[in-house]
């Protein structure tokens, strides 16, 4: 299985479908209030192209990972959940394959999801074993409003790195989305360890979680989704970045 690493860095290019996407709502929406303050009727195509780039820009700048520790104990609506995951299939993807796959615990699906993850780090934790944590675990649960397994299926093996891109593209989207209607969302690697060895913690496949999600053999989870509401609704926010060439991101070869 690759590595999360490599999994995460693809998940930059999901900027791009999500710029399409809204690029495409601008335009077919009707020319709305919000216009800049020159008074022109004939707004031109490229300013409000120009604009639009800027707020996908802003939207992309300005998201930013919420945590539990934000959430005000709200619900958020069974239909906004469902507008908020149906971004994920417009995710480019191999050969159409769409490989995501949500598994979405609310009420007391989500107790016991709750429970479970505690009790799986209680049990796998061994001497780092901290009731502290253990009691976060539950209280965290107990406040997010739905917590989504991401899961990825991919039956062949030699594009299986492109189905986990494909999937992290399908959370980026849900992420961008979650930020323009004020949802609070973060990506969790949960604390459980796979294999019960600390160190193997990073992708949470162990039996036991398979088990308790009833995944198939071709699927496995990549993380999960906490998704929460915050006081005042205000989610986005100002993040921290390196330049991109000043971190030697970006080779040019021209
Ligand atoms: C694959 C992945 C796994 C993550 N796992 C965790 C995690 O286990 N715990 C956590 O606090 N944040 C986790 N995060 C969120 C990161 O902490 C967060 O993205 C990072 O701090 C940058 O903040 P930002 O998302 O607001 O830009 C994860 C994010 C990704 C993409």
């Amino acid at each position: 299985m690759p590595s999360n690493a490599q999994a995460i860095s693809l998940c930059v290019f999901s900027s791009f479908a999500t710029y399409a996407i809204l690029r495409v709502l601008h335009r077919s929406e009707p020319s709305s209030s919000s216009s800049s303050s020159s008074s022109s009727s004939s707004s031109s195509s490229s300013s409000s192209s120009s604009s639009s780039a800027k707020s996908v820009k802003s939207l992309i700048e300005n998201r930013r990972s919420v945590f539990p520790k934000q959430y005000n104990g709200d619900i958020i609506p069974k239909a906004t959940m469902k507008d908020i995951l149906d971004t994920a299939r417009w995710a480019p993807n191999h050969k159409l394959n769409e490989p995501w796959k949500f598994i979405v615990f609310s009420g007391s699906g989500k107790k016991k999801l709750g429970q479970f993850l505690a009790d799986e780090y209680k049990a796998t934790a061994g001497d780092s074993f901290n009731q502290g944590k253990y009691t976060k675990k539950l209280k965290n649960s107990e406040v997010t409003s739905h917590i989504v397994a991401l899961i990825c299926k991919s039956s062949n093996k030699t594009v299986e790195l492109e189905d986990i891109a494909s999937t992290s593209m399908a959370v980026q989207n849900i992420h961008l989305y979650c930020t323009a209607v004020g949802v609070g969302m973060y990506w969790s690697s949960g604390s459980v360890y796979a294999n019960g060895k600390k160190n193997d913690r990073a992708v949470t496949n162990s039996e036991s979680v398979r088990e308790f999600l009833k995944i198939e053999e071709e699927e496995f989870l990549i993380g999960w989704g906490y998704f929460g509401l915050v006081e005042g609704g205000e989610v986005g926010g100002k993040g921290v970045r390196k330049e991109m060439e000043e971190t030697g991101r970006i080779r040019w070869v021209e």
